[in-house]
């Protein structure tokens, strides 16, 4: 649907890295509406041609495509506009507006606007309220905020930053980035479940021994130290990316879904997940910090060492935690979950182990379980892991590998679903506010433990597989794939 995009915070990295070359790439599919408007905003004054050259030289730089009709790409940068804008000065909104309106009647755009904050969250609240006291906010069409984590930084901050947006925005309105919903492989969890028989039969905990979810991270804190620093594995992964995935991994849909079932199935799955109690926290959370160690045959210098880092830092660059998910389907089966800085590899997975009921045909430790490997990145694949017999080795198990691969470049980026999502009015990858309050529900326990000291941190070196203390939450099971 024709609309305008305002775009606040459009000299920032993500707006360079992400957000025009997905508007890019959505052009090129012919996912953009016949007519829109964009409209950048920073705090330095910038002429338009000089905006559309920035906008050209980010999509030179970072569209997963190059640009090869000039005449094309000529017609998407004249639909960019500029103007400064000081978030706290009502009279720069009066402007905007000006602007926004000026452009609708040139290109004979309805009044659909959709704003995306691509600015601290110490911004959210003042932008929403001047976008609405400006009279932006008044449109004949829709509205539309489109925000990014972090949504605060406990239960309560994030209560009072949702209470101040909605002064503003309805639910229905507000578009709550976790860009890890936009992953294609995330998007295809339900069709995998749903639409394949074989897997549908076995997706319950009869079948099902236990639920691994994965994503390591090679990097360290990069330049990020002033945000990483107080925020940690914990709020800047887990509470969102790491929980997001659990509930898409877990939710119980049923055939033809309606965003709505996949938001009720999503909070349902949190409202079922056990409550963490202060007396058994110690032994299903785990949290880390790298030291240092090797990377690709390097020596890299362990997190306090990093440039920003207080060199007494008590802040989490890992956590694994064991859940239990007390409903119907998944009673009895442990979700595993881990997240960390500087570990071994760059991946991203979800890994399925199913139960060995055929035991008895075990013939000696060879024998393996089978397991459902979802590659969510860097590369995107599905791998199921069978036995079979090797007659070289006399009739030892030995496992074999359904899988395939799809080519990341052909995949659209996160950020192209999500606003291509979000330009639809369809919300279904995106954190509704239940989902958001929950987690962070679930997670106060940890933040207060870690508060009055009572989950010490682990080390591990940098280039590992995280702390000792990871391997040995799962008891009896293990984690699969590591290296
Ligand atoms: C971001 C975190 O949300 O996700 C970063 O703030 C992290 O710390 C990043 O590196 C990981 O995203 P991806 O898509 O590379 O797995």
């Amino acid at each position: 649907m024709d609309m305008t995009f305002v775009l606040f915070g459009a000299t920032g990295d993500l707006a360079k890295r992400k957000i025009f070359p997905a508007l890019y790439n959505l052009f090129l599919d012919q996912k953009m509406p016949e007519k829109f408007s964009i409209i950048g905003l920073g705090r330095r004054e910038i002429a338009h041609e000089d905006f559309q050259k920035q906008v050209e030289q980010s999509i030179h730089t970072f569209s997963r495509r190059a640009v090869t009709d000039q005449k094309s790409f000529k017609d998407f940068l004249g639909a960019f506009r500029y103007s400064a804008l000081d978030v706290g000065r009502p009279e720069d909104y009066v402007k905007l507006l000006e602007l926004v309106k000026q452009r609708e009647q040139e290109l004979n755009l309805p009044e659909n606007r959709m704003f995306y904050l691509s600015v601290g969250p110490e911004f959210f609240e003042v932008i929403a309220a001047n976008i609405q006291a400006s009279g932006l906010g008044a449109t004949k069409g829709w509205k539309r905020l489109i925000i990014e984590k972090p949504f605060g930084r406990d239960l309560q901050s994030a209560r009072d930053l949702n209470e101040k947006l909605t002064k503003s925005f309805t639910e229905e309105e507000i578009y709550r980035i976790d860009h890890y919903l936009g992953k294609p492989m995330v998007q295809n969890l339900e069709v995998l479940e749903n639409s394949n028989p074989v897997l549908h039969a076995l997706w319950t905990n009869r079948y099902i021994a236990n639920v691994q979810i994965t994503a390591s991270e090679t990097v360290g804190v990069e330049e990020r130290a002033g945000y990483y620093d107080h925020s940690g594995a914990l709020r800047d992964m887990f509470q969102n990316h790491m929980l997001q995935l659990m509930m898409m991994i877990a939710m119980q849909l049923p055939k033809e879904s309606s965003p709505e079932d996949v938001r009720n199935k999503k909070r349902m799955v949190m409202e079922s997940l056990r409550p963490l109690q202060e007396d058994q926290i110690s032994s299903q959370i785990v949290l880390g910090q790298y030291v240092a160690g090797e990377m690709n045959g390097q020596p890299v210098v362990g997190y306090k060492d990093e440039p920003g880092v207080a060199v007494d830092s008590q802040n989490n660059t890992f956590i694994a935690a064991k859940l239990w998910i007390d409903n119907y389907f998944w009673e009895g089966v442990p979700f595993y979950i881990r997240t960390g800085k500087r570990m071994k590899e760059k991946s991203t997975r979800i890994v399925i182990e199913f139960k060995e009921p055929l035991k008895s045909a075990k013939v000696d430790d060879s024998y393996v379980p089978n397991l459902l490997v979802i590659e969510i990145g860097p590369k995107e694949g599905i791998t199921l892991q069978l036995n079979s017999k090797d007659r070289v080795s006399d009739g030892q198990f030995e496992p074999v590998y359904v899988n395939c691969y799809s080519s990341l470049t052909e995949q659209p980026e996160a950020y192209e679903n999500l606003i291509y999502d979000a330009s639809r009015g369809d919300a279904t990858f995106f954190a509704h506010w239940n989902e958001v309050e929950l987690s962070w529900m679930w997670v106060e326990p940890i933040l207060k433990a870690v508060e009055q000291g009572k989950l010490p941190l682990q080390p591990y070196a940098a280039g590992s597989y995280g702390p000792q203390a990871a391997f040995d939450l799962l008891g009896d099971d293990q984690w699969w794939l590591d290296e």
